[in-house]
Parts: structure tokens; sequence; C-alpha cells
């Protein structure tokens, strides 16, 4: 099988922590790198959150820090969701090693040149790393195949009623992204929301007996809380949306749109403007906005890799 090369940039963070556990076990995928940049909570934690799942999952894949505020703004964190620490309070040892000192966005460019063409970033974080390697590397556009990104929503937010929390922390760099001409898959809270998981399904990963399904269930279980007390049926697996259908696209639905970001409302800061259901068309028509899931084959997927893991 030839497998896809990805990077996944992310701020674990409790959904960040799931979407890595289940990549490790999706056999299509060859996670070249993991980077990290400050969102959910500051760099620092977000990098030491990633080591923390590396070691759990007794992955090898090699970790880079990338930037510690956003591109051009001060840096809004989500610890309300995901605790102080960013790993729902979950207390594992944080590995000793050290990562490389070379920075996200310098893997991201050279890794691109290494795979000639293939390689799919799937970014679950706000998107500064990226932002920075456009700005840095001008043909970094052409050297990806394409981005499937964890952020925006054509309808709603969950950081304002105009903005999702990914796009809203860095709405600068979302916006270069979306106007690089690379093909983008924009898994917003439009379809992130539908691919919820509840308590009991989580009960029922977790009585799988890993130590990697104990994760999955312990991390999510002070973010579940707050999902449930706003009324939803559970809690929303953002990220794991996003990495699932970077490999799975047949149980999702996706619309071909124009994509642009609000850069300077202030109601509306970080809106991701869509013209899926305008009749006025962006020039640009380089985005898949992803709708719709089969929540259930959505939710056997995530229970058929969880179950995967044997120690
Ligand atoms: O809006 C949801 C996104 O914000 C997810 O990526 C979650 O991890 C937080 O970063
Ligand atoms: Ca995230």
């Amino acid at each position: 099988m030839k497998k896809i090369p990805v990077i996944i940039d992310c701020d674990p963070g409790v959904d960040d922590t799931a979407a890595l556990l289940l990549a490790c076990q999706i056999p299509e995928l060859d996670v070249r790198a993991v980077t990290t940049v400050a969102g959910n909570v500051g760099v620092d934690k977000t990098t030491a959150n990633a080591k923390r799942v590396r070691n759990i999952i007794g992955a090898d894949f090699p970790i880079f820090q990338g930037a510690d505020k956003p591109m051009f703004r001060d840096l809004v964190t989500a610890a309300e969701f995901h605790g102080e620490d960013g790993f729902g309070g979950v207390e594992l040892p944080i590995p000793e090693e050290d990562i490389s000192e070379e920075k996200a966005w310098d893997a991201m460019y050279r890794i691109a040149k290494e795979c000639d063409g293939e390689l799919v970033i799937i970014a679950v974080a706000p998107l500064t790393n990226i932002g920075i390697a456009l700005a840095k590397y001008k043909e970094f556009p052409n050297l990806v195949k394409k981005f499937v990104i964890m952020g925006g929503a054509a309808v709603g937010g969950n950081v304002t009623p105009a903005a999702e929390f990914n796009v809203y922390v860095d709405p600068e760099a979302a916006d270069m992204l979306f106007c690089c001409g690379t093909p983008i898959h924009m898994c917003g809270l439009d379809v992130t929301m539908k691919c919820y998981i509840t308590p009991e399904e989580v009960k029922q990963i977790a009585d799988f007996g890993s130590v990697q399904a104990k994760l999955f269930h312990d991390v999510l279980q002070n973010c579940m809380k707050k999902y449930m007390q706003s009324g939803n049926r559970g809690v929303a697996l953002h990220d794991p949306a996003a990495v699932l259908y970077s490999v799975y696209p047949q149980m999702f639905t996706a619309e071909e749109a124009g994509v642009r970001v609000e850069t300077k409302g202030t109601r509306t800061l970080g809106k991701t403007v869509t013209d899926l259901y305008s009749d006025k068309q962006f020039e640009q028509h380089n985005v898949c906005v992803v709708t719709d899931v089969d929540r259930t084959a959505f939710i056997e997927k995530v229970f058929a890799l969880m179950k995967q893991y044997t120690n």
C-alpha cells in the first residue's frame, strides 16, 4: 500500500491527543513529523504534551517546536477546555529526551521537499507555523500536495458567534493559507460538531484495556463535562475528524468553495467567509468545505483504530 506522508501540526490539547492516538494506528498514514504551536496552551506545554503522547503510543515520529504566539497578535488560549496543562489534567511524566532544534516551519519546508510533492499537512491548531513557512519560503505552496485543516466554520463559531478557535487565534496566518493557492480541505465546526463521541462510547474505548485507550478516555473527561453541560450529546472530536477525513473521505460530505478570513473586524474577527451559500463567488475556489459526516461510520472507525492498541 502506498502510504500518505503527513505532518500533523497541533496544539495538544485533549482532542489533538486523541487525533495523534488515532493517526498512529492508521496504516495508510506515514507520520513524518509532528509540529507544535501555541494555541490551546503555551507552546512549551503543547510540545511537552506531544512528547507524552509519543511516549504512550511508543511512536518514533520527530517533534519540531513552532511558534509561541500568533504572527501579529497576542496569544489567546483555551485552558478552560483543555486544562492549564493542556492535557485534561491527566498526570503523565514528560519524557526527558530533547527534541530537535529545527523550527517547525523549517522542518515543514525541508520535509515537503523530501516528499517531492506528495506531502499532506494536517493542521489542527492555529495556523501560525504554516503562515511563517509561507512567509519564509515563497515556493512552499507548490511543495505541499494539500492542507487538511481543523479550523473555521461556514456557519457559527465557538470562540465568538462568528469565529472558530484555531482561525480566531491567528486570522492573518489562516488568511495567508486560504490565499496561497494550494488545495485546502476545511474541516470546520460544520462537520466537527457532528463528529461527537458520547460518554458511553468513550467508556467502551477505555474498556479495550490498553494504556492508549485509557489515555483516550481520561484526557477527554473534563472537556466531555463542559460539552454535556452545554447540552451536547458528547464531546466533539474536532481534530480526529480532520485526521480521519484525510484518509477516509468517503464517510464525509464536502463542497468546493472559496474561503477568506476576516482579519480586521471586531465582532467578526476570525470569521471564515465562504461563498458556499452566496451567489457572489470568490475568484479562487481552492477549498473543499467539509459539511457532513456519517457519524456511525466515523465512530466505528475510531473504535476499530483504538482497539488496535494492545499494550
Ligand atoms: O475549535 C476547535 C479547535 O480548537 C481544536 O483544534 C481544539 O484542539 C482547539 O485547538
Ligand atoms: Ca487543536
